[in-house]
């Protein structure tokens, strides 16, 4: 499905976006070679960008000091 009109732009990439890092609609759009023109995707995209994030929880636990 699209999120923004303005740059075709499906969900799937703004969920590989968060995936490598991006953080906000800003980033997303830096990380698909796209720019923000209209806004209108904006709410939209930073809910599937929020979605897509990785939790604390999938992150590995810290390895104790010895
Ligand atoms: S719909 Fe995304 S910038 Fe216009």
């Amino acid at each position: 499905m699209y999120v923004c009109i303005c740059n075709a732009l499906k969900c799937s990439q703004f969920r590989e976006a968060a995936a490598s890092g991006a953080q906000d609609v800003t980033s997303a759009f830096k990380a698909c070679g796209a720019k923000p023109r209209c806004g209108r995707c904006f709410e939209d995209a930073a809910s599937v960008i929020e979605q897509a994030m990785p939790t604390l929880a999938a992150l590995p636990a810290a390895v104790p000091a010895e």
